[in-house]
């Protein structure tokens, strides 16, 4: 059931070879949820994995901007909390920041101080796992905030880019979908 459904919404994922540059084949997840029935498929399967295997989170951590979709919509439905991380300079209040190297330069995450109290049990969620680098960062950030990161959690997975080897203290990764 679980893997006819996963099977299902795989089918409904369009993809785009050479965006945003030649040589990327982009996977678009809003191919998929432009339809109302596959909407519900996706939000049921993030959910049913969040009940499984992290049944005591407290709070789902979106990453900008894709990751706020799914965040936002499995909070609503699990009735916890539901908190963004995002790059420097959107978040208004007390912020902590990560800065982090890119392939050219540097960039800074941010998530608002009040949202995040030690100890939180925290499940991070995107769409997609490539390198691995949105989701390292932001799980050192969580880190760096005493947050207790349980998780992350993405639609889809590049399997050959290895992203989740990157991500620091064993914390586990689960994909809906592994594309090679
Ligand atoms: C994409 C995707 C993930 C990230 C994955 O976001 O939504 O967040 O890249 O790549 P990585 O594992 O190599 O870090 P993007 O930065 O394109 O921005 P968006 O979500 O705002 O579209
Ligand atoms: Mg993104």
């Amino acid at each position: 059931d679980y893997e006819q459904k996963v099977a299902k919404l795989k089918s409904k994922i369009k993809s785009y070879p050479d965006f945003p540059k030649e040589g990327i084949l982009f996977w678009d997840i809003f191919s998929a949820i432009s339809d109302g029935p596959t909407c519900r498929l996706l939000q049921n399967l993030l959910v049913t994995v969040i009940r499984a295997k992290y049944p005591n989170v407290e709070a789902v951590v979106g990453l900008e901007s894709r990751g706020f979709l799914f965040s936002f919509s499995v909070a609503t439905e699990l009735g916890i909390g539901c908190l963004p991380i995002r790059k420097k300079g959107k978040l208004p209040g007390e912020v902590i920041s990560y800065k982090y190297d890119l392939e050219y330069g540097s960039d800074i995450l941010q998530i608002q101080k009040d949202s995040i109290r030690p100890g939180i049990k925290c499940l991070i969620i995107d769409d997609l796992i490539a390198t691995g680098g949105s989701i390292t960062a932001a799980t050192n950030l969580l880190l760096n905030c005493k947050a207790d990161v349980v998780g992350c959690l993405v639609i889809m997975e590049l399997i050959s880019l290895n992203g989740r080897s990157n991500i620091p203290n064993g914390i586990p990764v689960h994909s809906l979908i592994k594309y090679d």
